[in-house]
């Protein structure tokens, strides 16, 4: 039997325990069966889709059968649910020279067993893969491994969506932080309001480059009806993963002012933007009418995603248009607001405005999470706050209490080049952020106190689309640089080596290669300098 055919259990994100055991190997051919739980439908899909997996990477195909108990069948594979296993998404492989077992305490753990057996197995049509005898174990280090998409700035269809999220299960990761609104399109149908996608979800025409002062003239935009974000979060749930969807405001909402200008503060007339960066105009928040606006979208949103978080954006709001607004400057005469030290009178309207969608937000079972700016007005700590810039907003809100998601420019904007060398790289915001800058984050500060340490919930890497126009120049910008991030996200430093890691990249790659995704090869040959001109 040739090398080849041997599966390597040292994958990326690489396992915590790989303890070989004194055994042969074990088979898998096409004769082998694999087993799930009698009615257990997550299991019943685990074992589908594990099927699936073997059967694209090496064309061997496996049957899938429901059993009663652990039976002892020879030469089966069996998935199945243990509570031994520590944590709800570990999972432990146990390989012998009869049998494999995949175990997890929940179907979860399971499925991230499959994916570490999917890629230890080598790409390529065979009939056989000998599996050496070992028991593999792992547990994430955080329980929320994220990733961003904005399908505003270019609107991407329902099937690159789909292929984001099996990149982001390839990779173990479980949250999708989608954004769904900003100044150049509304991305999402939303029934009550039907202009904010027919008229919010369209411009006259983008910039080209860094803001030039170029306009195409091209009419772009798009949305996703109710039924097609129905599809994608079904699609997302049977990996694992959830989707965050993000409403910014109050800023970033130009789109939705073109649809209904009666919620800003000039009243406009505005128009769905064609330039990149931030705006003056933002929703007005002395008008009832924007709150109530608010609590209906979310309505609808919160019937489209079930999962526990919402995020409403934060970021970026200008406030000269509340500093001129009678409605707005009456608002927060009413509330007694007032300027104190660093923090405006307005600043603090933004913290109320917050608290109010965050209090209906929670009175129907959700959370908020929000950009670090919400740290400059006064919301509470039940805020889940997303560091950007930089990670030094998210250790202060860590320390006020707040639960925290890494998501720094520095080095976690997958938007940014990956290299200094810029000129052979398709256009990027700026920046660099290369492999091994992303490889060596750390998202709990050392400096942090040991009991703040738990509201660091996790990293996650943006991918902001002004300058992305198409889904391989996505999966340019983010890989190889997810399967950093996805080591970020499930070792402990300690157990973290760059040059190991670089040396089990390229099997990942071949199963890139083979679903034929585009990925960034130079990051593979050489390392790329990190200064920032
Ligand atoms: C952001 O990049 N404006 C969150
Ligand atoms: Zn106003």
């Amino acid at each position: 039997m040739a090398q080849g055919n041997r599966a390597d259990y040292r994958v990326v994100p690489l396992p915590d325990r790989i303890d070989g055991i004194k055994d042969g190997d074990f088979k898998l051919t096409s004769d082998c069966v694999i087993d799930y739980p009698l009615g257990n439908r997550d299991m019943e899909r685990n074992a589908a889709m594990l099927s699936d997996y073997i059967e694209e990477l090496t064309d061997i195909h496996l049957s899938t059968r429901p059993v009663n108990s652990a039976n002892n069948n020879k030469g089966c594979i069996t998935l199945s649910l243990d509570s031994r296993v520590k944590s709800d998404e570990g999972y432990r492989i146990t390989v012998t020279s009869r049998a494999v077992e995949i175990a997890g305490k929940t179907p979860a753990g399971v499925f991230y067993g499959i994916q570490t057996l999917r890629k230890s197995i080598p790409v390529g049509k065979t009939d056989q893969v000998l599996l050496p005898a070992a028991q593999v174990a792992s547990t994430p280090r955080f329980g929320y491994r994220g990733m961003h998409l904005d399908c505003v700035r270019h609107f991407f269809g329902v099937e690159t969506v789909k292929r984001y999220l099996d990149i982001m299960t390839l990779h173990g990761m479980n949250r999708l932080h989608w954004h769904l609104t900003d100044d150049q399109g509304w991305r999402i149908e939303i029934k009550k309001y039907p202009r904010l996608a027919e008229v919010g979800g369209w411009r006259n025409g983008t910039t080209l480059g860094h803001n030039s002062p170029v306009n195409d003239g091209i009419r772009y935009g798009g949305y996703y009806t109710q039924e097609e974000i129905k599809e994608i979060v079904r699609y997302a749930a049977d990996r694992y993963i959830t989707i965050i969807p993000e409403i910014d405001m109050p800023g970033h909402m130009v789109a939705a002012l073109t649809a209904y200008p009666e919620l800003g503060c000039t009243g406009g007339p505005y128009e769905v933007w064609s330039l990149w960066g931030v705006t003056d105009d933002i929703l007005c928040a002395g008008n009832d009418q924007t709150l109530q606006f608010v609590n209906d979208v979310l309505d609808e949103v919160m019937q489209l995603f079930p999962g526990t978080y919402i995020h409403i954006g934060g970021d970026e709001s200008p406030r000269v248009r509340w500093q001129e607004c009678p409605r707005c400057q009456q608002r927060i005469m009413d509330l007694g607001l007032k300027t104190s030290g660093q923090q405006s009178a307005e600043a603090l309207l933004q913290g109320w405005f917050t608290t109010q969608v965050q209090q209906y937000l929670n009175t129907h079972g959700r959370r908020v999470i929000g950009w670090d700016e919400l740290l400059g007005c006064d919301v509470d700590a039940t805020a889940t706050i997303m560091s950007w810039r930089g990670s030094e907003p998210g250790a202060q809100g860590a320390m006020q209490g707040h639960d925290v998601i890494m998501t720094p420019v520095d080095p976690l904007y997958f938007d940014y080049y990956q290299t200094s060398k810029t000129w052979n790289e398709p256009t990027a915001f700026g920046g660099c952020n290369t492999l091994k800058k992303v490889y060596d984050f750390d998202p709990v500060a050392p400096d942090l106190p040991a009991d703040k340490r738990h509201h660091i919930l996790g990293a996650q890497a943006n991918v902001w689309t002004e300058y992305i126009t198409c889904e391989p120049q996505i999966q340019y910008q983010i890989l190889p640089r997810m399967a950093a991030l996805a080591e970020v996200q499930w070792l402990e430093p300690v157990d973290k080596n760059y040059q190991d890691f670089k040396a089990r990249l390229p099997r990942l790659v071949e199963i890139y290669k083979h679903y034929g995704w585009t990925y960034r090869a130079k990051s593979l040959i050489q390392d790329d300098e990190d200064k920032t001109d």
